[in-house]
C-alpha cells in the first residue's frame, strides 16, 4: 500500500496521477487531504481517502497503517511562526512512526545543497527532516531540485501585463531548475519499486545552464514578446514576503535562503545535470506550462 501526502498540491497531486496511470489495481492508495473536494474524480474514485492535515499524528498514523510507501512533502508555509519548528512538527509524527505500522520506504522532497547550505531558512529545514527521518532506519530517498520552474507561475500575471518577472539571485548567474513533473514521475517511480533500501539522495537537475536574463530570453521567444528579469534582494524578498503574510522568521528564512543561494552557490553552475531524472528543459516546460498560464 502507498500513502500519499500533498495530493492537492503541485507536486503530489502529480505523483498521484502518476501512481494510478501506472497500478494495476492490486496495491492500494491512500492519500492525507485537507479537503477531499479538491481531488480528481479519480483519486476519490481510486484512493482512499484520509481527511485532515499530515500533520495530525493520529490521522498520519491511520493512513500509514499497514502502509508500505509514503510519499512526504513538507508544505511550503512562510506564515508559520518559525521555519525549523514548522518542519519538525510535520516531521517528528513521521518519524514516530516508521519502523511501527510497517512503514518500510519513506520518498520525501527536499532539496539540492547537502553539505554546502548553511542558514539557508527553508531548505536548511529541509535538509534537517532528511536526517531526521533517515535515522529512524527507514529506507529513505530525498528527492534534490534546485529552484522550481513552477516558482515562476506566480508571476503570469506580471509577465503579462508588464513583461517582468523577479527574482531574489544575481540575474546573470547560473540558476539551476527542475520542473515538479520530472519530481513527480521519479517519486512514483520509486514508490512503484520496492527493491531499493538504505539512504540516498536523488539529484533533479534539468538539463540548462541558463541564467535569469537567459531564461527572460527564452521566455521572450516562448511568449512572443519582451520579457526582463528584476533582480531583487535579500532585503527586498523579506519585504515583499512580510506583506504577503509571512511570519517575521518566514520572512527571514527567505531572505536567508536567497543570501545562502547567492554566496554558497548550491543552486549553481556547480550542480551537474541529471537527464535521467530531470529530463525537462526550461523552453519545453515554458512552452506547455507557462505559455497557458500567461495566455490564460
Ligand atoms: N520552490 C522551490 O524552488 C523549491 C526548491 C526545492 C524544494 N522545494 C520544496 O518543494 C515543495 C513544494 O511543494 P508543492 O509545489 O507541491 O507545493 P504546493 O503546490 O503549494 O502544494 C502544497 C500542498 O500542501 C497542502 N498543505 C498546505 N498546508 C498544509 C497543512 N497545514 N497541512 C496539510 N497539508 C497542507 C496543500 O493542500 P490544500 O489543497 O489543502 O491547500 C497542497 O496539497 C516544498 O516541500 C518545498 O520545500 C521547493
Amino acid at each position: 500500500m502507498i500513502v500519499i501526502t500533498t495530493p492537492t498540491g503541485g507536486i503530489g497531486r502529480q505523483v498521484l496521477d502518476n501512481v494510478l496511470d501506472a497500478l494495476d489495481g492490486a496495491t492500494a492508495v491512500r492519500v492525507i487531504a485537507r479537503d477531499p473536494g479538491r481531488l480528481t474524480p479519480r483519486a476519490r474514485e481510486r484512493a482512499e481517502v484520509f481527511q485532515g492535515s499530515h500533520a495530525d499524528p493520529e490521522l498520519l498514523g491511520a493512513a500509514c497503517d499497514g502502509a508500505d510507501q509514503v510519499f512526504w512533502l513538507v508544505p511550503p508555509e512562510p506564515g508559520a511562526d518559525s521555519v525549523e519548528g514548522h518542519f519538525r512538527d510535520f516531521t517528528l509524527p513521521l518519524c514516530e512512526l516508521t519502523g511501527r505500522h510497517g512503514v518500510r520506504r519513506v520518498v520525501a522532497v527536499s532539496s539540492l545543497g547537502r553539505g554546502v547550505a548553511k542558514n539557508a531558512g527553508p531548505i536548511s529545514a529541509s535538509l534537517a527532516m532528511d536526517d531526521r527521518v533517515a535515522a529512524t532506519g527507514v529506507h529513505y530517498r530525498a528527492l534534490c531540485p534546485p529552484f522550481l520552474m513552477e516558482n515562476l507561475l506566480g508571476q503570469a500575471a506580471a509577465l503579462r501585463s508588464t513583461g517582468e518577472f523577479r527574482v531574489a539571485y544575481a540575474a546573470d548567474r547560473v540558476l539551476r531548475t527542475c520542473a515538479t513533473a520530472d519530481i513527480a514521475a521519479t517519486a512514483a517511480r520509486l514508490l512503484l519499486d520496492d527493491t531499493w533500501t538504505g539512504r540516498a539522495d536523488v539529484p533533479l537537475v534539468g538539463p540548462d545552464d541558463l541564467t535569469p536574463e537567459g531564461m527572460a530570453k527564452v521566455m521572450s521567444d516562448v511568449l512572443d514578446r519582451p520579457v526582463r528579469v528584476r533582480e531583487t534582494t535579500p532585503a527586498e524578498y523579506e519585504a515583499a514576503a512580510l506583506r504577503f503574510g509571512a511570519s517575521e522568521d518566514g520572512a527571514r528564512g527567505l531572505a536567508d535562503m536567497a543570501s545562502a543561494m547567492d554566496t554558497q552557490g548550491f543552486y549553481g553552475s556547480s550542480a551537474p545535470s541529471t537527464p535521467d531524472t530531470a529530463p525537462t528543459s526550461f523552453r519545453r516546460w515554458c512552452e506547455e506550462t507557462l505559455r497557458p498560464a500567461v495566455l490564460a
